[in-house]
């Protein structure tokens, strides 16, 4: 198809050409949380990083389509080796994720060498790949309560997510200096701000907050725990990333839920348009790869939460 053909197409064609693909192509579509709801709504499955990857475990289909950035795709990818995986943008990836590479970490633990790596699964295999075991921003704190007194640990790549699951368990961590900007532009004075302007509301902060906007919440989950809290309460601040807002204000239009801020939007998840995803899909345009060998040592770690999260 030729550039002004995609250009005139509207919402409904975009939708229902993906449909079409979807089904020609045996593909089976998820996207994050933080998606705009147009591009959730080709999806066959909305969640989080970790669930879309294992939630694709599940799928018969030949070809996986992701509406996310590369980090998750790559979780996809590991979990799913034998399937061919595709990204909706050729360059959506994650700043904190980012921010420090897998030679800092290196260094790091050549620095501590008896120390244990937990590494949050929103990072890139590469960093994974080098840890003993993984967390998600629902279970650190938890991960972190699992593992020995007596052993250093390190725990990389956000420092915010790191802080969080060191004062809930009253326990040093080996940290980098890396940050979601997105959850890290939210200040104390902020989320007091809000607090006065709606007395009534849960307020629920994501544990990439820093760690005082995270003390003054109500409750600090991640964006799947919002999800399944904002199905049963009203009166509710949003304190994530938009897209989550946006999410669950079109799921429940009737609920008073407010967010923490608009600026806060993560402009890799943003890249991915409906236009753009529907385009992808049709040409195929981004399949991800990831080395044996990476895939098999982060495999590795992830059992190991898998096998701790089940002990609990
Ligand atoms: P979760 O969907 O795992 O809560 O995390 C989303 C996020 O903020 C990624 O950086």
């Amino acid at each position: 198809m030729r550039s002004e053909q995609w250009q005139k197409m509207t919402v409904p064609q975009l939708q229902k050409l993906a449909q079409e693909l979807k089904a020609e192509k045996n593909c089976y579509i998820i996207a994050h949380n933080y998606q705009d709801v147009a591009v959730q709504q080709i999806a066959d499955f909305v969640g989080d990083g970790l669930q879309m990857a294992i939630k694709a475990a599940e799928t018969d289909a030949d070809k996986i389509f992701v509406c996310s950035i590369k980090i998750m795709a790559e979780t996809t990818k590991i979990l799913n080796q034998e399937k061919t995986v595709l990204m909706s943008h050729a360059t959506a990836d994650c700043r904190l994720a980012n921010m420090q590479s897998p030679a800092e970490l290196q260094k790091l633990k050549a620095k501590h060498p008896g120390a244990e790596v937990i590494c949050y699964v929103n990072s890139p295999a590469t960093l994974k790949a080098q840890s003993s075991i993984t967390c998600t921003s629902s279970n650190a704190v938890d991960i972190v309560g699992a593992m020995p007194r007596d052993i250093p640990l390190i725990f990389v790549p956000d420092r915010n997510l790191a802080a969080w699951a060191s004062y809930k368990n009253d326990r040093p961590l080996i940290t980098f200096d890396s940050f979601c900007y997105v959850h890290h532009q939210i200040t104390l004075e902020q989320v007091l701000a809000l607090r006065r302007m709606h007395p009534n509301h849960t307020l629920l902060v994501h544990p990439e907050c820093r760690l005082e906007v995270c003390k003054e919440a109500d409750m600090v989950c991640s964006t799947s725990q919002m999800i399944d809290f904002v199905a049963t309460h009203d009166n509710v601040i949003i304190g994530t990333e938009i897209g989550l807002y946006n999410q669950l204000k079109y799921r429940y239009p009737e609920k008073n839920l407010v967010p923490m801020s608009m600026a806060m939007s993560c402009e890799d998840m943003k890249k991915t348009t409906l236009r753009g995803a529907v385009k992808a899909l049709y040409e195929e345009a981004y399949p991800i790869t990831v080395p044996d060998d990476i895939g098999r040592k982060t495999i590795d770690s992830l059992n190991r939460m898998f096998s701790v999260v089940q002990a609990l």
